[in-house]
């Protein structure tokens, strides 16, 4: 287990949730994710945006497991992770997805207690033969389960098939999922993309009882009005390199980001991009 130096005394440096370090992701000839260094402190949501291909769900790919980067390294709370999308989870990321990804014949509680799975002790012997410490377990993920649901805001939908639900529902049922694993640091990829402006605030007030559970928040979204809203901090990627990051101001009158948006308004509701739907534009499966 690799540690950080412990800071000096009198200083409360604390170890950042998330540390990514020199992260590259080539395909081929194309460098989608170029030396990019980002971290997440304790408390913290930090926004990630950019141009539409700029690399942000690659990077995202990168920090779970899913993409194994060319070069860099990712550490949680001090530990660098394998990249093994499991192992991740299991160390206290979670993630949605930009392209949502629910299992749309079971329901929104079988989605959750999905989400539950890597957290719950009971192995696979234990629901074959199904003794005592296995219905103990469900009991135990069904009540937690039926919590977050609560929390979410979808309980009265618990029953209901996961493709039933309008679209801004099944995002929240994504973050529900993501939830359930008990994650210290939740990366979101457009979390209000296909939302109305009364789902993207409902969105914004979830995002920051999450924040106030305790768990550490790194959000993708093009809404730039809901990014500014939520972040404390907020990293432009421009062709796979991190032009600038810093606060609201610092952001939004950088004039390389005005440049990348080709002059695009950095507040209101958006960027052309956000009012596109995305999901025709994104056609990869790892999105
Ligand atoms: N598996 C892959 N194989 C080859 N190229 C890829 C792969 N995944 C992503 N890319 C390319 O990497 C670049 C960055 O894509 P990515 O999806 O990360 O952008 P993004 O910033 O998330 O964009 P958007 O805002 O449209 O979601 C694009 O040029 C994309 O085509
Ligand atoms: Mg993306």
């Amino acid at each position: 287990m690799t540690t950080t130096t412990a800071p000096a005394a009198g200083l409360t440096t604390a170890t950042p949730v998330l540390e990514a370090s020199g992260v590259i992701m080539r395909f081929g000839g194309l460098t989608a994710v170029n030396n990019v260094n980002l971290t997440v402190g304790q408390g913290e949501i930090v926004g990630l945006i950019g141009p539409n291909g700029a690399g942000k769900t690659t990077f995202f790919n990168c920090l779970t497991g899913l993409y194994v980067p060319t070069e860099g390294t990712v550490k949680y709370k001090g530990t660098v992770l394998p990249p093994k999308p499991h192992l991740v989870t299991q160390a206290g990321i979670a993630r949605t997805f930009q392209n949502i990804r629910l299992f749309a014949n079971m329901t929104v509680l079988e989605n959750v207690l999905v989400g539950r799975f890597s957290r719950t002790k009971e192995g696979i012997f234990s629901a074959i033969l199904r003794g005592p410490g296995f219905h103990r377990a469900e009991a135990e993920s069904r009540e937690k389960a039926m919590e977050l649901l609560e929390f979410c805001g979808l309980a009265n939908k618990a029953e209901h098939l996961a493709r039933n639900l309008p679209y801004g529902e099944q995002r929240k049922l994504e973050i529900a999922r993501a939830l359930a694993s008990d994650p210290g640091l939740l990366l979101l990829d457009e979390p209000t993309a296909g939302m109305n402006p009364q789902e993207t605030v409902a969105a914004e007030e979830l995002v920051f009882a999450i924040r106030d559970k305790g768990i550490a928040i790194l959000v993708i979204e093009h809404d730039m009005k809901f990014i500014f809203n939520l972040c404390d901090r907020t990293a432009v990627l421009v062709q796979g390199q991190k032009i600038v990051e810093g606060d609201k101001e610092t952001v939004q009158n950088d004039e390389r980001v005005i440049t990348a948006y080709l002059g695009a308004p950095l507040e209101g509701t958006g960027t052309p991009e956000a009012d596109a739907d995305t999901s025709t534009t994104s056609t990869e499966a790892d999105k």
